[in-house]
């Protein structure tokens, strides 16, 4: 038996890299003052339909929708409604952190800043860095329409990046507009795209006239080469989003943060409007997009709630993950315990009282539990990069003592029991 397509497994070696990536991510999120919201993995079909935009890929193409077995023989006799009634695998988190917002009524105190590590699902063509399931870290904040709130995420998102250490990465911003100059934005699209319309993709020619934003986005290779040199939005800004694109870049300006205004960048779900932002890396393909975000200030309202304006982002953890392999981010958390025991002959008793004295006081210890020879034993814990290696044996439990060695220097000596901390701290 295999797994399906586009999952993964992940090994401890792999794990406790994502572990420590979100480790970073939640300290840099509540350095921020976000907090935690935990979502259902499935939600209904509508949210998304309504949230995400029935144009998108993510809505047409790779949702995974769920339907249990009961209404298997409905949904046959065409009693059950999959779009009305069905329910899907989480895509994204924005749509559910806006359901979540609405339903809790948690819009009664404003503003809110959450932040989600989420397992999402699309089904996309499996390829490097492109999963079926793959895990975000995102935030979002609820309630504040000022562009202080834009630099704020921004800030975030950029030094999220930097704490990992992440090297030759690119932060592209746009403004797409709102509802109010969208329209003109979309008529010089709409006039530029016409006359190459018959050259492009079946999708752009359905979305030409509901939603042609979305042929900017497409990523049929010919499309894009067809549509170079079309109108861009931020040379259709109304004053508001002027402004608020003006803001922002001013305070990236100042702030001497590195950024490339890209107007290609309209990304893929339809709730954005004014500002929208990617974090690239120089890997080739889909794979260089780390995260991205923007503001939404329609979306409560588009689902249901109040109007409540809401800016965010997203990084997909695994493409994080392999851009940190590739730049070699992750060797020095090879191991998460320092010290290894090892303990020979008839001294377990003593052992684990050593042990369980250490654990206990913070010491980030193993214990040998294979009961290996002492050569083999030493030579897992040198391959397992543990920095010290304590050994009791017989002879050493009756003088009560134990050998410190330190793997690091190739050092040895014999230590008496009440001496173990202090060796070990001056280590
Ligand atoms: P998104 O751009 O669709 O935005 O996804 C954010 C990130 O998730 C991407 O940049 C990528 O790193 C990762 N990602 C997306 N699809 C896959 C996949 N199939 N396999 C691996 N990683 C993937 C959103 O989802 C928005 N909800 C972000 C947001 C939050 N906007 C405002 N707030």
């Amino acid at each position: 038996m295999r797994k399906p397509k586009g999952t993964r497994d992940f090994l401890p070696k792999e794990s406790r890299k994502i572990e420590y990536v979100k480790k970073v991510f939640i300290e840099a999120a509540k350095s921020y003052g976000f907090e935690e919201i935990i979502m259902p993995t499935f939600e209904k079909t509508s949210l998304y339909s309504r949230g995400v935009g029935d144009e998108t890929d993510v809505v047409k193409k790779e949702m995974f929708q769920v339907i249990s077995s009961a209404n298997i023989e409905k949904y046959c006799k065409g009693e059950y409604n999959l779009k009305k009634d069905g329910l899907t695998l989480r895509p994204e988190g924005t749509a559910g952190a806006a359901r979540l917002l609405i339903e809790n009524k948690e819009y009664i105190s404003l503003p809110k800043k959450y932040f989600y590590i989420t397992t999402n699902f699309r089904n996309e063509r499996p390829q490097a860095g492109r999963f079926r399931e793959f895990t975000q870290l995102g935030i979002e904040v609820f309630g504040v329409k000022e562009s202080s709130c834009d630099i704020y995420v921004l800030l975030l998102f950029y030094n999220f990046i930097k704490k990992l250490g992440l090297k030759n990465t690119n932060l592209k911003i746009n403004s797409i507009g709102c509802p109010k100059c969208r329209p003109s934005f979309h008529d010089a699209l709409k006039s530029f795209i016409k006359p190459k319309l018959k050259d492009l993709c079946s999708d752009c020619n359905n979305r030409f006239d509901t939603n042609p934003l979305r042929i900017i986005d497409c990523k049929v290779e010919k499309d894009k080469e067809a549509i170079k040199g079309h109108p861009v939005s931020t040379d259709f800004l109304c004053s508001e989003c002027q402004s608020n694109f003006n803001d922002v870049i001013n305070t990236l300006n100042s702030l001497n943060i590195e950024y490339e205004i890209d107007n290609s960048i309209v990304r893929g779900l339809d709730y954005y409007s004014k500002m929208a932002f990617e974090m690239h890396t120089d890997m080739k393909g889909s794979i260089s997009a780390l995260g991205g975000g923007g503001r939404y200030d329609d979306l409560v309202s588009t689902i249901g709630g109040p109007s409540v304006p809401g800016v965010g982002f997203a990084f997909g953890l695994d493409r994080i993950v392999i851009a940190m392999e590739s730049q070699n981010l992750f060797d020095n958390i090879d191991n998460i315990n320092d010290i290894y025991f090892i303990s020979i002959g008839e001294t377990k008793a003593k052992a684990f009282e050593i042990f369980e004295d250490l654990r206990k006081n913070d010491y980030k210890i193993e214990f040998e539990l294979n009961n290996r020879s002492l050569r083999s034993a030493l030579k897992y814990a040198d391959k397992q990069k543990f920095k010290f290696v304590l050994i009791l044996g017989e002879e050493e439990l009756k003088e009560e003592k134990i050998i410190f060695k330190d793997m690091i220097n190739s050092k040895q000596e014999l230590i008496s029991w009440d001496n173990i901390k202090g060796v070990l701290n001056e280590n």
